[in-house]
């Protein structure tokens, strides 16, 4: 299973171990880590699972396509090019040891 530590916008962490195939929003709503909504349920339309993957990893997830970008032109906290939605982020086990920072508002 991989791991993904979340870093919540005090500073805490949270790791937690994710299932193959599930989004890293589903593994943070699913483990109880505070401060990931989800409130679409990964629908892609609600931009309450921002994060900040970690900048040596964000080749590793890749950035946010053209749709996820626009939705990410209205997070409550402004996004940065290491912002992702992280129901777009799919566990892998290439990704086991990623780092998101949670962002601060949802
Ligand atoms: S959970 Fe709604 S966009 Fe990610």
């Amino acid at each position: 299973m991989p791991r993904i530590t979340f870093v919540s916008p005090d500073g805490a962490k949270h790791d937690v171990d994710a299932k193959l195939g599930a989004s890293a929003m589903e593994t943070a709503v699913k483990l109880g880590v505070p401060g990931i909504v989800g409130e679409c349920g990964g629908g892609l339309s609600c931009a309450t699972c921002h994060v900040f993957v970690e900048p040596s990893q964000i080749e590793l997830t890749g950035t946010a396509g053209d749709f996820e970008e626009e939705m990410l032109e209205d997070a409550m906290t402004p996004a940065t090019p290491c912002s992702r939605l992280s129901c777009q982020i799919r566990m892998t086990e290439e990704l086991g040891g990623l780092i998101l920072t949670i962002a601060a508002e949802q």
